[in-house]
């Protein structure tokens, strides 16, 4: 089906290249340099990353820009390109990309607690991101495996290599949705409080307007 004049999985593919450009965008400005002597203090900024100082933005930035991001850019070559050979190319190339800042990612958040011994896997967050990177290196695996049956069983029947592929895309796309659950997990355990605080606002009746407390009452 058509939407714009452009085939709708190309449009899906266009909105999803734009919104991981928009969250290495984000990423990038949320691991800027707090400076705590500041009021900026109070934005919640995660600091540059560094490995002997800020050891968990490595791990948010490598998750979140590297490996997420690489995971959409790894799908959507599909779509966009019909010469397979350079599909699977670039597929295989982001993929890589997502393997590899996940490893260094995860290496950052398991070095942290190292660091500062604390106990490892206590919370929901490190659970999915768990179930989230072993479902991604099945995956990986199984892709290589995958591209290498041909060389080795030449006879082998389209219909099989095709029932094979989709088992791949299917274990992709779960570990996509466990990337996201780990990402908003991670953001949560961040901000244990995810809301805001009025400075100066002392309640001396039931809050009947609080819009109002925006602008100051
Ligand atoms: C796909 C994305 C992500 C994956 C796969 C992932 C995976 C993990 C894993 C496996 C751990 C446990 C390490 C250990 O116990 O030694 C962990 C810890 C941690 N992660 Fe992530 N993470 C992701 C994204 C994020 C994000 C976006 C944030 C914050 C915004 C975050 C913040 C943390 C923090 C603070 C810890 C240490 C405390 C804890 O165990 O919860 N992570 N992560």
């Amino acid at each position: 089906m058509l939407a714009f004049g452009i085939p709708e999985s190309k449009l899906w593919g266009i909105i999803s290249a734009g919104l991981a450009i928009v969250t290495i965008a984000l990423v990038t400005v949320w691991a800027q340099e707090n400076p705590m002597t500041s009021i900026y203090s109070q934005t919640g900024y995660l600091g540059k990353p560094n490995w002997t100082h800020n050891r968990v933005a490595f791990h948010i930035v490598l998750m979140v820009g590297g490996f997420f991001v690489s995971q959409i850019f790894g799908a959507i070559m599909w779509i966009f390109l019909s010469d397979k050979l350079w599909a699977q190319l670039i597929h295989i190339f982001f993929e890589s990309s997502g393997l590899i800042t996940m490893a260094i990612g995860l290496l950052a958040a398991v070095y942290d607690k190292n660091v500062i011994n604390t106990a490892h896997l206590t919370t929901m967050h490190s659970w999915y991101g768990i179930f989230c990177i072993s479902l991604y290196s099945i995956s990986y695996m199984y892709g290589f495996l995958l591209g290498m049956l041909p060389a080795y069983f030449p006879n082998i029947e389209l219909k099989l290599i095709t029932n094979l592929r989709s088992f791949h895309g299917l274990l992709g796309q779960l570990s996509f949705c466990l990337s996201i659950l780990s990402i908003v997990t991670g953001i949560m355990d961040q901000f244990a409080m995810t809301g805001c605080e009025y400075i100066n606002l002392t309640l001396t009746t039931p809050d009947t307007d609080p819009g109002a407390n925006y602008y100051g009452k």
